[in-house]
């Protein structure tokens, strides 16, 4: 699967004004792709005018396929976004009205959002309550910055149905005790890996290596522009089904098929058996997933090398590096340092944009985003205050394959003057 692949661009000489690092690599992605992307583009407009459609055709079954063999997953199934595929998965698990969902306080908004956005379904009369599910709002582990099993445990309750795992920044949650506690309670796992390609977990009960998105029993992909490999487009996403739903797989994944379809289950372009939503990947974003996906392992390997070489930087300062569990494969969708203060980390990020290196926003604490804070939206609150604090701490360093080695060497400038 792993090929290399160079975007860096040219290094600047000394003597030139010192060009912006931008944040993201995706701009740099999409310009070295443009050429082949041309000739892409022009054979799918042939097809879809041929066949009279720009959707679900040959590249979205031939990315799925790819999909699914890469992560060794019973089923993948494109949709137009990760939030599309949140969403189906807490839609398509058939959870009675009234459930909760356990999330992680520290995570992008749509691991939420899409739990309330989730239609409930009565298991007596399989009717769709709007709004019946929901989030309940767990703490994180302060190094890894994922979900706290521990707290998960405390959270649980008489509705406790499903937990939904995010990969935060690109490393795996904790995942063996998830499961364990979801075996034993009877609950489902959905993982959040929207921020995961490429991140793996290492099962101390299996001894066996997973990558992300393939040991619970959906996992949730986000295929935007931004992410490890994405859409040049902007959106798209995708859904694994596991074998962990056992003999509901087949039923599931048709369900899938049709819920991104406006419920179709068969031919009929009006017939509308099942719910459904238009969640469909088009074609264009399922070859540029497709292209990119080669190229995957190779590129998160490169994010690794320019995070060590950040972490050699960071060495003796006062701040601190991500932390990498034992077993864990870290994707390096973002690296972030966690400053020792507020001033801190005002100082750094001002030295940074000092330097002509742009500084990303960071996430926020989601049970303190307004309709939650306010009572708009259903929610249960646990615990935060871990979140609260790696939100208030963390600077976004740029770490991405298409930084050029002159680009890594003048963060590791800025990262190494740090207090
Ligand atoms: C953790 C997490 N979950 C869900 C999503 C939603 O994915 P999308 O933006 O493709 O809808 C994102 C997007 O960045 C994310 O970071």
């Amino acid at each position: 699967m792993s090929q290399s692949v160079s975007y860096a661009p040219a290094a600047a000489t000394s003597s030139e004004a010192r060009p912006v690092i931008p944040a993201q690599g995706n701009g740099r992605r999409l310009l070295q792709r443009l050429s082949a992307l041309q000739q892409e583009v022009a054979e799918i407009v042939e097809e879809a005018v041929e066949s009279g459609s720009h959707t679900n055709g040959p590249r979205v079954q031939s990315l799925e396929e790819a999909f699914r063999a890469y992560l060794q997953v019973a089923d993948a199934i494109a949709v137009n976004s990760g939030s599309s595929a949140l969403r189906a998965a807490c839609e398509l698990l058939h959870l009675p009205p009234g459930t909760e969902v356990i999330v992680p306080s520290y995570t992008f908004v749509m691991t939420a959002y899409a739990v309330n956005d989730a239609f409930a379904i009565d298991p007596q009369s399989g009717a769709l309550a709007k709004g019946g599910l929901i989030p309940v709002f767990v703490d994180i582990d302060p190094q890894t910055y994922t979900i706290d099993p521990a707290c998960v445990r405390a959270a649980l309750s008489e509705r406790t149905g499903a937990i939904i795992a995010v990969h935060m920044l690109g490393q795996m949650a904790d995942m063996r005790p998830l499961l364990d506690l979801a075996d034993e309670r009877g609950l489902f796992v959905i993982e959040d890996a929207a921020q995961a390609h490429g991140a793996t977990y290492s099962d101390p009960r299996t001894q066996h290596i997973y990558p992300a998105g393939s040991m619970g029993d959906c996992g949730c992909f986000s295929l935007s522009d931004v992410k490890n490999i994405g859409s040049m487009g902007g959106d798209a996403g995708l859904l694994t089904l596991t074998t962990r739903l056992g003999s509901r797989l087949p039923s599931l994944a048709s369900e899938a098929r049709a819920w991104r379809n406006t419920g179709r289950l068969g031919r009929q372009r009006y017939e509308h058996q099942t719910w459904g939503i238009r969640a469909r990947m088009d074609e264009y974003s399922a070859a540029e997933c497709l292209a990119q996906l080669r190229y995957l392992d190779s590129w998160v390997a490169r994010r690794r090398q320019i995070a060590a070489r950040y972490n050699a930087a960071l060495a003796g300062t006062s701040f601190t590096p991500p932390y990498v569990a034992p077993g864990r494969g870290h994707a390096f969708f973002n690296y972030m340092v966690k400053a020792p203060t507020l001033e801190a980390r005002h100082l750094l990020e001002s030295r940074l944009r000092a330097a002509s290196i742009q500084v990303a926003d960071t996430y926020s604490v989601v049970p303190d985003q307004p309709l939650y804070r306010q009572g708009l939206l259903p929610c249960r609150l646990v615990a935060s205050e871990q979140a609260r604090e790696i939100a208030r701490l963390l600077v976004a360093i740029p770490c991405y394959p298409e930084l050029s080695e002159d680009e890594v060497a003048r963060i590791e400038e800025v990262l190494s003057h740090c207090p």
